[in-house]
């Protein structure tokens, strides 16, 4: 009794805080997943909430970029760059990234092998042609604007190992969904071309807006993610990252588009519209600069700080990653190792198939 009490007075403000700031999961948090305060509308306000003070800070921010393609991205919801670097610095780049050795982290995701190298000021020492994309004055605009938060985000290299000889999970990336409640960006500078055969990227031009359509849909979900025990059905997500079905789309007037792209070509995204990972159809590798940038979505400002604040969140983020690291390497989630990108066959593959 004494016990629960005690973990209660530690839940309780942390649920209060996630609740007020970027907390989604209707299973992990009782107050989001309570079904009479999402019938009385609450993750509805937050949702409404969360895109107006969004575009609050755009508008703010709206000396960053130029008027086209400030009236792109909130158009589609996206961007979209070709040929963004010159070439030369492009084959640089590429050349640097394939060669690179560095902490990798690797998770299976259907059949599909994921290697992520997380980019922090210890790695971009040892790259400067990444430094140089990383310091890239038009990307750092970009991003600070389309995220709204004027910082520059979180970056990786991602290398994605298709079709892989391994036994399959389920998999998040490949249905249409939204990341979460809120307006927030991904971005991908294309190391590879994206075609059919290793997956393009793909979204639902002005599936961010929030339409009348929309906001019903998120009603909907919002009393679906709150069902518990035997009500609850399986394969379902109920960590916030609601998924939508064909019909659903079809019934909120949207059509999911296919950006296949040759290489050196950037992609904002704003996640809150609807995006997936598509199909490869083939045995095949997609490496990119993935950039992700996420921040408590009620706070109306931004900094006044864009490289300090980046700069402390990186240092927050790989303290929450080491943590992660020891929970997933233990639960056999994911798999560590020091060393390239492998471009012909991962190591957590290897592993699979020697103790099979
Ligand atoms: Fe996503």
């Amino acid at each position: 009794m004494w016990r629960s009490m005690v973990g209660l007075s530690w839940k309780v403000p942390k649920w209060i805080f996630e609740s007020l700031s970027w907390g989604k999961s209707f299973k992990n948090n009782p107050l989001l997943g309570n079904s009479f305060l999402n019938r009385c509308g609450l993750h509805v306000i937050r949702v409404i909430l969360a895109h107006l003070l969004f575009r609050f800070r755009l508008l703010l921010l709206s000396p960053l970029v130029s008027s086209e393609d400030r009236r792109e991205f909130i158009r589609n919801g996206y961007l979209l760059k070709k040929n963004f670097l010159s070439q030369a610095e492009f084959q640089r780049l590429t050349k640097e990234l394939i060669e690179l050795k560095a902490p990798v982290r690797e998770v299976i995701e259907g059949t599909t092998i994921t290697q992520r190298v997380f980019m922090d000021s210890t790695e971009r020492a040892k790259t400067p042609n990444f430094q140089r994309l990383y310091s890239h004055k038009g990307l750092d605009r970009l991003m600070r604007y389309c995220s709204s938060k004027n910082r520059p985000p979180l970056f990786y290299i991602e290398n994605l190992c298709n079709h892989a000889n391994v036994t399959p999970r389920p998999d998040p990336q490949r249905d249409l969904h939204a990341d979460t409640f809120h307006p927030c960006v991904k971005a991908w500078l294309y190391i590879d071309d994206s075609s059919d055969t290793n997956g393009s990227f793909v979204y639902v031009p002005g599936s961010h807006r929030l339409t009348w359509r929309r906001l019903k849909w998120e009603y909907r979900q919002s009393l679906e993610a709150c069902k518990k025990g035997a009500d609850r059905a399986p394969g379902r997500y109920w960590d916030g990252s609601f998924r939508v079905s064909t019909q659903e789309l079809a019934e909120m007037g949207f059509k999911a588009e296919k950006l296949s792209v040759p290489k050196n070509t950037l992609i904002i995204g704003n996640v809150y519209g609807f995006h997936c990972r598509g199909r490869a159809l083939q045995k095949s590798h997609r490496m990119t600069v993935w950039m992700q940038a996420r921040d408590n979505p009620f706070n109306p400002l931004f900094t006044p700080f864009p490289r300090s604040t980046a700069l402390l969140f990186e240092w927050i983020w790989k303290k929450a990653l080491m943590k992660i690291d020891s929970r997933k390497t233990e639960g056999g989630e994911q798999s560590n190792y020091f060393g390239t990108f492998n471009r012909a066959k991962s190591v957590m593959a290897s592993k699979i198939l020697e103790s099979e």
